[in-house]
């Protein structure tokens, strides 16, 4: 069991998916430095929550907007003890097509989703010197079926998904790196807080339980390191139709 009693950080952990994930990564053990851009009060309590399952939590705040900051993080969660794994959640997601992409729409997408995670995994493998780590990068099944909505997001995260192959060809055999593409989980955080209809072309008829996505995650984090390179949809066939 690598994760008992090794240390993830996750970005953008205090809310929504990023923060099931913390949790489920704490209750198989590990230690959990928590990144957070605005939600501080909820990444306080995440953080009070991990350490109740008797696990340690840091709170690492980060604009990952802005580059430096982004390479930072890595640097001061490694301060708080060796880091066996590293979570990009943290992501932008907005309703914009082509026209109503604005350049400043795009370099934002571009900065969190994709900039943030390669400088995070960059420094992560530099800080292993050797030893042996993994990387999961959440993406979402537009990644590999690019359509005409969300166009910067998907962009982005189609990049993701070249980057989470191409680091695994380079980071191999030491770190993993793999993806999970997420289909209907949760509602936008824009929309209904509740009753959101479900988007049309789930498979599976329904939203997603976070406890699947914990599942699919604490699978690469803890299951075969022969596994890298893989994106593991979580998505109830959404990619199939
Ligand atoms: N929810 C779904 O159904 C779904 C579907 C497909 C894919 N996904 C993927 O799964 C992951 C989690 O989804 P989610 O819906 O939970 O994500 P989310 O709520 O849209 O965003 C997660 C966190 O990202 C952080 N973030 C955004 N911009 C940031 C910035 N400039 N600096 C620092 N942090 C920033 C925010 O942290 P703060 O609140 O602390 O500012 C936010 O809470 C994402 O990568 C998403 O693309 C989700």
């Amino acid at each position: 069991m690598p994760l008992q009693g090794s240390l993830v950080l996750i970005t953008g952990a205090a809310r929504r998916v990023g923060r099931s994930l913390a949790l489920a990564c704490a209750r198989a053990g590990a230690h959990v430095a928590i990144h957070y851009g605005r939600s501080q009060a909820e990444a306080e309590s995440l953080a009070a929550e991990v350490q109740a399952l008797g696990r340690r939590a840091c709170l690492l705040q980060a604009d990952l907007n802005d580059p430096a900051s982004a390479a930072g993080l890595v640097e001061q969660a490694a301060a708080f003890g060796p880091l066996f794994g590293l979570v990009n959640n943290a992501s932008v997601f907005e309703p914009l097509d082509w026209q109503s992409t604005s350049l400043a729409d795009w370099n934002r997408h571009l900065a969190v989703n994709l900039t943030a995670p390669f400088l995070l995994s960059q420094a992560f493998a530099r800080q292993l010197a050797g030893g042996e780590g993994r990387i999961v990068n959440l993406l979402d099944w537009r990644a590999l079926r690019p359509g005409p909505d969300h166009l910067p997001y998907t962009i982005s995260k189609a990049a993701l998904a070249a980057l989470t192959r191409s680091l695994a060809a380079a980071l191999a055999p030491a770190v993993t790196v793999n993806g999970l593409a997420l289909g209907a989980i949760l509602p936008p955080v824009d929309g209904p807080s509740s009753g959101a209809a479900l988007p049309p072309g789930v498979p599976a008829g329904r939203w997603a339980s976070l406890d699947e996505v914990d599942r699919a995650l604490l699978f690469l984090l803890d299951g075969p390191a022969y596994i890298t390179g893989e994106i593991l949809h979580v998505d109830g066939g959404r990619h199939l139709t």
